[in-house]
């Protein structure tokens, strides 16, 4: 399975801070955001991995990521020259994903869990249909909300509606097998001008091939897209990160965990980053 982290929203909710600098670059607590997102993918079992950036981007990425090799990942990047939807992340990736299935992930959307991996890696070994999540909010309004039925199935998803049918949105991370690129290929842009991720998940709903998984209540979601929610994130992550000892959103120890790259390897890394705590805690895996 290949992954997509569609990172190419210019982050206009944060200005002026992403005026100068990308919003996926920007810090949650020790580390860019987009770190997270590509950890997600790490713990789905996927390694090969296309970041979607803002135009003439790609350089500040490279920067920051280089190829992956050193996270044991293949990196390639494709800019997004007008910000058509996220569903246009699905046509940008188009030869990327060739005849494989894919995972697109947004880049400002944290997650974490205990158990992260587990449900991360049984989604991705769906061979086909589609798999989203639903997590329960306060405020579903500002994103794609989905209605259950008495049996827990799944059986309407809005994007951003005015009355919202349940308090489950749909968060950022989707699977999906080789039909979405058919799908992608005819959706019509939306009412705001967008191809909507949330027309793609519909279209296989009324295929009867979504799956919605609803994460339970040991799962954290945070997305980063406000002043407020990125504070939050940085508070949460370093909280989590006080209360267990353990980082969330270490590339290099996923690196290491999931067998793509070498203790030594990650001491080294940690020996050049002996000015941080980051570097110190990859000294220790
Ligand atoms: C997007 C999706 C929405 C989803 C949300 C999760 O919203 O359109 O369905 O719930 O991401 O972060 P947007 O970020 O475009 O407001």
């Amino acid at each position: 399975m290949k992954g997509i982290v569609l990172a190419a929203g210019k982050g206009t909710r944060l200005y002026p801070m992403t005026k100068p600098v990308c919003k996926p670059l920007l810090p949650v607590y020790d580390k860019p955001l987009i770190y997270y997102p590509i950890a997600i993918l790490m713990q789905a079992g996927i390694s090969d991995i296309l970041v979607i950036v803002p135009p003439n981007e790609t350089a500040t990425f490279t920067a920051l990521l280089g190829d992956g090799a050193q996270f044991g990942l293949h990196i390639s990047y494709a800019e997004q020259m007008v910000a058509r939807g996220i569903a246009d992340a699905l046509l940008i990736g188009r030869d990327f994903v060739g005849d494989d299935q894919v995972c697109l992930v947004l880049g400002d959307n944290i997650f974490y869990a205990p158990t992260l991996a587990a449900t991360l890696k049984k989604a991705a070994a769906q061979v086909s249909g589609a798999t989203v999540f639903g997590y329960w909010v306060d405020d579903p309004r500002p994103f794609g909300v989905v209605e259950f039925d008495e049996t827990g199935k799944a059986i309407s998803i809005e994007e951003k509606p005015r009355y919202p049918k349940s308090n489950y949105i749909v968060p950022g991370l989707y699977f999906y097998d080789q039909q979405v690129m058919e799908i992608a290929r005819n959706l019509k842009p939306s009412a705001r001008g967008e191809l909507e991720i949330t027309d793609v998940n519909l279209e296989y709903l009324r295929r009867g091939r979504l799956q919605v998984i609803p994460l339970e209540r040991n799962f954290t979601w945070l997305d980063a897209g406000t002043a407020d929610s990125l504070l939050t994130a940085g508070q949460t992550i370093k909280q989590i990160q006080d209360d267990t000892g353990r980082y969330v959103g270490c590339l290099e120890e996923l690196g290491l965990y999931e067998g793509l790259i070498t203790a030594e390897h990650v001491h080294k890394i940690g020996e050049e980053l002996d000015m941080t705590l980051y570097g110190k805690y990859l000294q220790c895996l």
